[in-house]
């Protein structure tokens, strides 16, 4: 299939090429765009065909259900059966934004969406060009993230090309999104209000509205239980091991571990925060800074990146730094261990 990349104004997108890839979604095209969180790939949510071409083009399987995006909480009764009070409260405060709910799913929302569930996943993207998009198509938006399946999402219009070019009608390049993890999807249809997935909305921000919120991420990979509750996740070609520990007990394990792979002529990668780099000094290893510890919001916008760099690099291992689970580094911590398989490594006291 021929692909076509067009550049879009992130701030202003130009309302001739919002048309053209509104027209693709009407006519049950696929079109890769940006939201705040990371690219998706999109298809009109009410033409089950379309739906359909998105899992193929993803090769992921049909037990994981899709969002649903939309541009305007109004628009929450024509895919929702019931809208919850809580819900608009939510959708008043924190949308646009990065927050999916889970709702009761209408009739008009093909099953292949939401995985044969009786509940739809929910959110109104803060991204001009995605609002521009959803607008002007006339219909939601079903989208994953624009990643083939068990590859980091995409978080730069490259990653996009790298792994959809030739399967999808459209790409919308608007550089790169501005928060790098996916979606907080909160389930609202359980008596105490649950996280399924930490995202780009910190659960703190979450409980000042609800008071205690639960969070389930599910089992670790392996064989899952129900469709929706086992998200799939990248796990790199490499084997990565999450280190959980005090900072001098960490860095002096990361040093460690880098002076093992150069006497053993591994080729091994770390990702670290700005402050360890010193513990690395002159060591020849491959190493990805994601950022400071006290700016989280950084470190979670060059995730991805740094995860599709390693793969691209080929190393052998990886040693990958925890950043603590407040705020958005609960969604990193989220990720990392998704992408360890469980390899954690805990150091001990001082
Ligand atoms: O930020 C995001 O959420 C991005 C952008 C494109 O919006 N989308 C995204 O979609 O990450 P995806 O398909 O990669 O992940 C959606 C996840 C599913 O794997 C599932 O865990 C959860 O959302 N989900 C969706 N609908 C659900 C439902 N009805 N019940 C439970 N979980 C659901
Ligand atoms: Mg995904």
């Amino acid at each position: 299939m021929k692909t076509e990349v067009l550049k879009v104004n992130p701030k202003e997108p130009e309302p001739e090429i919002i048309a053209q890839a509104a027209k693709v979604i009407r006519e049950g095209g696929l079109v890769a765009f940006p939201t705040e969180t990371v690219y998706g790939l999109g298809a009109n949510a009410l033409d089950e065909k379309a739906v359909a071409r998105i899992f193929a083009a993803k090769e992921r399987p049909t037990d994981d259900p899709i969002i649903v995006h939309l541009s305007s909480p109004a628009e929450l009764p024509m895919v929702a059966a019931e809208v919850p009070p809580i819900a608009f409260k939510l959708a008043e405060l924190f949308w646009p934004g990065p927050l999916t709910l889970i709702l009761p799913k209408a009739k008009s929302i093909p099953d292949l969406v939401t995985a044969g569930l009786p509940t739809v996943g929910v959110r109104v993207p803060a991204h001009p060009v995605a609002l521009a998009l959803i607008k002007a198509s006339g219909c939601p938006i079903a989208a994953p993230s624009a990643n083939l399946f068990g590859r980091p999402s995409p978080t730069l219009p490259e990653h996009v090309v790298e792994d959809l070019y030739g399967r999808v009608e459209l790409i919308l390049d608007a550089g790169p999104t501005f928060i790098g993890v996916e979606s907080t999807v909160l389930d609202i249809t359980r008596p105490t209000p649950t996280i399924l997935r930490p995202g780009g909305l910190p659960r703190e921000a979450l409980e000042e509205i609800l008071g205690r919120v639960e969070v389930k991420t599910g089992p670790m990979p392996g064989p899952k239980p129900s469709p929706g509750l086992m998200e799939k996740h990248y796990a790199p070609k490499a084997s990565l091991y999450l280190v959980i520990g005090e900072n001098g007990a960490l860095r002096s394990f990361l040093r460690e571990k880098a002076e093992e792979a150069v006497a053993l002529g591994i080729k091994r990668g770390f990702i670290i925060a700005e402050e360890d780099r010193e513990s690395l000094r002159e060591l020849p290893v491959i190493v990805q800074v994601l950022g400071s510890l006290k700016d989280p919001a950084t470190v979670a916008r060059r995730l991805f990146s740094s995860l599709r760099i390693m793969d691209a690099l080929g190393v052998e291992d990886i040693y990958a730094r925890d950043f603590g689970q407040e705020g958005l580094a609960l969604a990193v911590h989220n990720r990392l261990l998704r992408a360890s398989g469980g390899k954690v490594v805990i150091l001990g006291g001082n």
